[in-house]
């Protein structure tokens, strides 16, 4: 699990710690992984390691920890990602470079090297990739970064998902509208009203809803799911 140091990461690993999963959780922030171990629901499921997710080594770091665990990982979480705003006249090459880097190249090496250890040894396994709304519609001005970012996440779900099934081998994703997690707690109140008339069910996502999402992904209740993605969106994308 990337980006488990706090809002959707860390309700995704508390959901899974619950259902009877060993999980490592890897952050930038050492702190916020402190408290995502310690509120575990069930005692010594959650371990943490402090990596960048968005390098090669910082994964194959993560991967480490897991087959420390023994045996190889069988599911993957791409959560860690950064919000950037910015009209399009104003946006830098260098935020454009840091948004894909962490949110679309972080994604794809973790991708790569969770998939290569487990055709390796010869076993299934699943990966789900938090994307977004911005992903399938605008959604919001300013967000063109990001959601260039979340848009490649869906194709490259698509497309790896031909190539990895023969290995036994799914990949998902699930574009969530609006959480409420710090990653958004700054928008603002006077954006609040405006988004939640474009929502049908006029409030944000609880985090542990879009974990209930990913969990069914990797289990095998989805055994035939493969190269999609799930709104959870309180009917937003319908709207
Ligand atoms: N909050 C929302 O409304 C919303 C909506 C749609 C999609 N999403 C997506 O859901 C996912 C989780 O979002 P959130 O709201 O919990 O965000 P958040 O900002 O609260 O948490 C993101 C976590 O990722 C970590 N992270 C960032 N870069 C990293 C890196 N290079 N290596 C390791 N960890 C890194 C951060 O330290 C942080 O703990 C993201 O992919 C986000 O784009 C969120």
């Amino acid at each position: 699990m990337t980006g488990g140091g706090r809002g959707l990461g860390r309700a995704v690993a508390w959901r899974l710690a619950a259902e009877g999963a060993s999980v490592v959780v890897a952050d930038l922030n050492a702190e916020d992984l402190e408290h995502t171990v310690a509120g575990s629901p069930v005692e010594g499921a959650v371990r943490a390691v402090v990596a960048d997710c968005a390098r090669a080594d910082g994964i194959q770091s993560v991967l480490d920890a897991c087959a420390a665990l023994g045996g190889v990982a069988d599911a993957l979480v791409n959560n860690a990602a950064v919000l950037s705003g910015g009209l399009v006249t104003e946006v830098t090459e260098d935020e454009i470079e840091r948004v894909l880097r962490v949110n679309t190249m972080g994604p794809m090496l973790a991708t790569t090297a969770f998939a290569g250890r487990l055709v390796a040894a010869g076993a299934p396994g699943s990966v789900v990739s938090i994307a977004s709304t911005t992903a399938h519609i605008a959604s919001l001005p300013a967000l063109s970064t990001y959601a260039a970012s979340k848009g490649a996440v869906l194709a490259y779900t698509r497309a790896a998902a031909v190539d990895l099934a023969r290995y036994g081998i799914r990949i998902n994703a699930v574009s969530p509208g609006w959480i409420r997690t710090d990653m958004t707690s700054n928008l603002g109140d006077e954006r609040d009203a405006p988004l939640l008339r474009r929502i049908p069910m006029r409030r944000p996502a609880d985090p542990s809803e879009v974990a209930a999402a990913v969990a069914w992904l990797l289990s095998d209740d989805s055994a035939y799911v493969t190269g999609t993605s799930v709104a959870v969106d309180g009917g937003w994308l319908a709207y």
